[in-house]
């Protein structure tokens, strides 16, 4: 048995496809034998290799076959060579960054006793919140409560606003920190002032993302997960930001900056320096997400009503 999903291994490695690849990845997965499959693997595709456990081990497998079938696909159309094959999704720095996050150790500036309370504004921001939800469902506002408490503290979460936030919407204190630490979009420890984060999912890593990343981190001269000196930006690295048809691009604090090249990522990096940051959208000139030949459809206001009334 072994023998013969060694084989069927290889001849998905060989030229079957992602779909043989799920087949066999999926199956071996069930019956044990899921490291003699990615040994086979990795004797013929030089993109894989096997990892370290098994939990892993059938997502990369996974994840890498489609990223380097998409990858070869869109360089052929390219006509370039296909870079970044062998990325990783779950090794990702960004990953490791968001679980070092979970854990809270006590710094002068982050205890429990730190002095934390919304102002006027966002309470009256939280009570208005709570009138979308059933008096015993506070909890359900708890997302929007710890994004207001991050914006308050200047972009990220300390210890005693995530208590604040408990005590506000009457949860037990570890329900606001597992959603706290859930989401990577929160910041469990102090970071610059302007957050950068640089997309290399697919589109984006196809359309070079990996190049935006290194432009960045030798631009600002830190590392993924790293704060220049003086304060200014925090560098991320993340997955898919929802923008894949302008890729690639990067988020800054609340803007997306989409097809970006090395240079024009310099250019927007330097805006921010000079206190007069560039208009967010596209940098090469493109309205929106229209395409090289313009806008094609939707010429006139749609005639409604699409929707029913509900209110009537
Ligand atoms: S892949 Fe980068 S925005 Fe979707």
């Amino acid at each position: 048995m072994q023998s013969a999903l060694s084989a069927a291994a290889r001849s998905a490695a060989m030229g079957a496809g992602a779909k043989a690849w799920s087949r066999v990845a999926t199956s071996c997965a069930g019956m044990g034998l899921w490291r003699a499959v990615m040994t086979a693997a990795a004797s013929v595709s030089p993109a894989i290799s096997a990892p370290a456990s098994r939990g892993r081990g059938v997502s990369c497998l996974l994840s890498r076959a489609l990223d380097v079938k998409a990858a070869s696909a869109m360089s052929a159309l390219n006509g370039c060579a296909p870079t970044h094959l062998r990325r990783d999704l779950h090794a990702s720095p960004a990953w490791r960054y968001a679980e070092a996050m979970n854990q809270h150790r006590d710094v002068p500036h982050n205890t429990e006793e730190t002095p934390f309370d919304f102002t006027d504004e966002n309470y009256t921001k939280i009570a208005e919140l709570l009138k979308k939800y059933p008096s015993n469902y506070k909890s359900s506002a708890v997302i929007p409560a710890l994004d207001l408490a991050q914006r308050q503290c200047g972009g990220w979460l300390p210890l005693a606003a995530m208590n604040k936030v408990a005590n506000v919407l009457e949860m037990a204190p570890m329900r606001v920190y597992e959603v706290a630490t859930f989401y990577t979009m929160y910041n469990r420890e102090k970071i610059g002032k302007y957050n950068i984060q640089v997309c290399t999912t697919t589109p984006c890593m196809i359309r070079g993302g990996y190049e935006v990343l290194k432009a960045c981190e030798e631009y600002l001269g830190i590392k993924v997960g790293g704060d220049t000196p003086d304060g200014l930006f925090h560098l991320m690295e993340v997955e898919c930001l929802g923008a894949c048809v302008n890729a690639p691009m990067v988020q800054i604090n609340d803007d997306f900056y989409e097809d970006l090249t090395p240079e024009s990522t310099v250019k927007v990096l330097k805006s921010f320096q000079e206190g007069k940051p560039l208009p967010y959208g596209p940098q090469n000139g493109r309205h929106t997400c229209v395409g090289p030949q313009g806008k094609t459809t939707l010429f006139e206001e749609p005639s409604g009503p699409s929707a029913p009334n509900l209110d009537a």
